[in-house]
């Protein structure tokens, strides 16, 4: 029997993209694959049914469970799709294990193997299957959409017969993936742009796109080529400089993240004070404690006259274009695992091994297993 790839309508609220398109079902089909998808899985991306040729629909979840051999996800999976699915079967998606604690026990009791976008090892090799990366740019380019949309001013300089308008000041804080977006964006979109991170290496990223740098002498570069904490002295240092930039934005927006801890606090109250009147703020990092001090995660803040966004999940907010990068990514991992229809894993191959969340009824995940660990026993 071929290898079956099963596909479902995401159930968790607000998430519109799906982890199928039509422009990778050729591509399964090559591999030897079937595709079974739930009707209507597209729905919310606007990804009719009729859209995605060759591939066998089913109303019924439930079957579709009990048929696959992977099982494409956007969002971790549900108490009821573990449940129902086979114990063989192959899970993959963004899986939030740190969040997703019952889920990771779920699907070890059932020895069920599971592989985490979000773990997929960020070297050369496997940037095509970088899902963290290409969601972090769709984040990174709705933000300016947002600010643009939310500011009370022309984003771009204008010389109309009524007089020049000024171009607006942007801040990109954090120049990673989404900042980068961010920024490139933003200049796009007319700005005056200025990029700041703690990672030494981003200065050149970031005046590459035309923003300028801003300069604070703090390098704190972490394992990975991600960026490390701060140290209390380090911070001060930073917000004295930060402070003069902010003060003098028409927007901020912080993308500011350091690997399995909260957000760093950036912006904190008396900086959003000294603010511009009619100033934004969008805050990508709110769904990990905020950049801002008083960002709220989903919510609009409005304090003295400055607006302080929060979005979640604003992938899902293109969720066409999202849906497609993702699920390339999800193509591109699993490609190498199919041929001729048959699914071999290569367990030495280091990105099935950096991505695996759970394998023969463990977490294979060394720092998920050490936090849920620790999370049974406080
Ligand atoms: P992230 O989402 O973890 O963090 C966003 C940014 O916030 C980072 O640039 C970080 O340096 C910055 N940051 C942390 N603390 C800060 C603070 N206090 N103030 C200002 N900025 C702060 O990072 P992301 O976007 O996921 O990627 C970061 C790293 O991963 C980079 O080194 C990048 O080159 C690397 N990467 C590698 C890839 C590959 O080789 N396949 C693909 C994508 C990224």
């Amino acid at each position: 029997m071929p290898v079956t790839i099963g596909v479902l309508k995401e159930t968790t609220a607000g998430e519109t993209r799906v982890a199928i398109v039509p422009e990778v079902i050729n591509k399964f089909i090559d591999l030897g694959a079937q595709l079974l998808i739930e009707t209507g899985a597209g729905e919310e991306a606007r990804i009719p049914d009729a859209l995605y040729e060759g591939a066998e629909f089913s109303p019924n979840p439930q079957g579709i469970l009990s048929r696959c051999d992977i099982l494409l996800k956007v969002q971790p999976p549900t108490p009821e799709e573990i449940a129902a699915l086979r114990p063989e079967a192959i899970v993959i998606g963004f899986m939030q294990a740190y969040k997703q604690q019952q889920m990771a026990r779920e699907l070890c009791a059932k020895k069920i193997t599971s592989f985490a976008m979000e773990l997929v090892p960020r070297i050369s090799r496997a940037q095509s299957m970088d899902a963290l990366s290409s969601q972090a740019a769709v984040a990174g380019y709705k933000a300016v959409l947002i600010a643009a949309n939310t500011l009370d001013k022309f984003v771009p300089m204008l010389t109309t017969a009524a007089g020049t308008i000024r171009p607006s000041q942007f801040l990109v804080i954090g120049a990673g993936v989404a900042g980068l977006q961010a920024i490139a964006t933003a200049k796009r979109l007319g700005a005056i742009v200025e990029g700041f991170d703690v990672r030494s290496a981003t200065r050149e990223q970031v005046e590459s796109l035309g923003a300028r740098f801003v300069d604070t002498g703090i390098s704190a570069e972490g394992e990975g080529g991600y960026a490390r904490e701060l140290t209390a002295e380090e911070q001060t240092g930073q917000q004295a400089v930060l402070d003069e930039h902010i003060a003098k934005a028409d927007v901020v927006i912080t993308t500011a993240a350091v690997p399995g801890r909260p957000a760093p606090r950036i912006i904190n109250l008396a900086a959003v004070e000294g603010m511009k009147p009619g100033a934004v703020i969008v805050d990508l990092a709110a769904e990990s404690g905020g950049n801002c001090e008083l960002t709220q995660p989903g919510e609009t803040i409005t304090h003295k006259d400055i607006r302080i966004i929060g979005p979640v999940n604003l992938p899902a907010e293109l969720a066409r274009h999202a849906s497609e990068m993702y699920a390339r990514n999800l193509l591109n991992f699993i490609q190498p695992a199919i041929s001729d229809g048959m699914l071999t894993i290569d367990w030495e191959d280091e990105v099935f091994t950096g991505a695996v969340l759970t394998r023969d009824g463990e977490i294979a995940h060394e720092q998920t297993r050490d936090a849920i660990a620790k999370g049974e026993s406080s």
